[in-house]
């Protein structure tokens, strides 16, 4: 008798732990403190991209206890205006969430963002688990390697002037963090037309790309995989929400390559534009390629020459067709148009055979009249 109900007793514990793990697996909790300029805007920024599952605005880092927005105003308790953000690790990356955060902050900016100015609006990153301290350091150090050019004189302690790249990044472990009042909670949802710091080319770009990765998670989730055509169309209704007719052209051209390479996952997406008798790449996403290509040369240059679009579902079969890559195996080319002339090309190339066809020729040749190159 004692037997059976110990047994049972195992049994049910399991299924609890089971259980337990499941949902561990299911969601991953995790919180990190940012702070980028006037926190109603960077919590309006974070909020909006898929894991993250709480933001809460308030004061980090500073010396007196529970302090107000006046106290923090004073710019004489130390504190920052910061966002706890809780998101959920199997959907939304620690190094993913920062560098969107670091795409919303001037790292170069000391001590205030934008308009904001004071150590208030200073810039920072905070962690309350030891372990996040290595993904932020790495993270960290992979933006300052890419300010090299933004060299600041320093005036160093043997007298001389060295040259040193800066960014106002602060790092470092949490020591404290008080909500702020409830009218600075989602301010910029019960205000849509209150100060923010972060342009609307940003937010707006941000907003786009967020949804668009919701979109296909979304579809995913619900039905078999998805054919070529629901993915072209998902893609297609961002791209023409996002692009506009007045933008500059290499901005779209970068956020283009961005988001057909995101939504399916080719192996290289990318421009290359005109310049005299040649096509010079342009924005992309993948490994690194070739950087001229003359006129009528390999597929790039053969559909600028004949003003058509080129599927090919074997590069080895294609004459002349230019390897950047032993990886590339089949490719689509697409030119692009300007009240008749060709500005350049839309290149993408997969590192599987025959992996284009007419739907993607049709729906690449919409996606890319969305374009305004003049
Ligand atoms: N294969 C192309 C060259 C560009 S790379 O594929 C990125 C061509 O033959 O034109």
């Amino acid at each position: 008798m004692c037997n059976t109900i110990f047994t049972s007793f195992g049994a049910i514990t399991e299924i609890f732990s089971n259980f337990e793990k499941r949902k561990r697996m299911i969601t991953n909790m995790k919180t990190i403190f940012l702070a980028g300029g006037c926190f109603w805007g960077t919590e309006n920024y974070i909020r909006q991209f898929d894991g993250v599952v709480e933001t809460v605005t308030g004061y980090a880092n500073g010396t007196v206890p529970d302090p107000s927005y006046e106290e923090v105003y004073t710019d004489r308790t130390g504190y920052v205006e910061c966002v706890k953000v809780v998101y959920d690790e199997n959907i939304l990356s620690l190094r993913t969430l920062l560098k969107l955060f670091f795409i919303s902050i001037n790292p170069l900016q000391k001590d205030g963002q934008a308009g904001n100015i004071g150590t208030r609006y200073r810039t920072g990153i905070y962690w309350t688990d030891q372990v996040d301290r290595q993904t932020v350091e790495d993270v960290y150090a992979e933006i300052q390697s890419t300010y090299e050019a933004e060299l600041t004189d320093a005036v160093h302690s043997d007298g001389c002037i060295h040259r040193q790249k800066i960014i106002y990044v602060e790092t470092g472990p949490l020591q404290c963090f008080y909500p702020a009042e409830d009218y600075h909670q989602d301010y910029l949802v019960k205000h849509p037309d209150g100060y923010c710091h972060i342009s609307l080319a940003t937010q707006h770009f941000a907003k786009t790309y967020a949804r668009l990765t919701k979109a296909l998670k979304t579809a995913q989730a619900t039905s078999r995989p998805l054919s070529k055509e629901e993915k072209y169309n998902i893609l297609f209704t961002h791209i023409s929400l996002l692009i506009k007719s007045k933008d500059e052209a290499i901005k779209s051209l970068a956020q283009m390559s961005l988001m057909i390479h995101q939504t399916f996952g080719f192996w290289w997406t990318g421009f290359y534009l005109v310049k005299g008798k040649e096509l010079v790449l342009g924005p992309y996403q993948g490994p690194l390629a070739c950087l001229r290509i003359a006129y009528g040369r390999g597929v790039c240059g053969t559909a600028w020459k004949e003003g058509r679009t080129i599927i090919v579902p074997d590069v080895e079969e294609f004459p002349g067709h230019i390897a950047c890559s032993s990886e590339s195996r089949s490719e689509i080319v697409i030119p692009l148009r300007h009240e008749g002339e060709i500005k350049g090309v839309l290149d993408i190339d997969s590192e599987k055979l025959a992996t284009f066809d007419d739907t993607d020729a049709l729906w690449l040749e919409k996606i890319t009249d969305e374009l305004n190159l003049v």
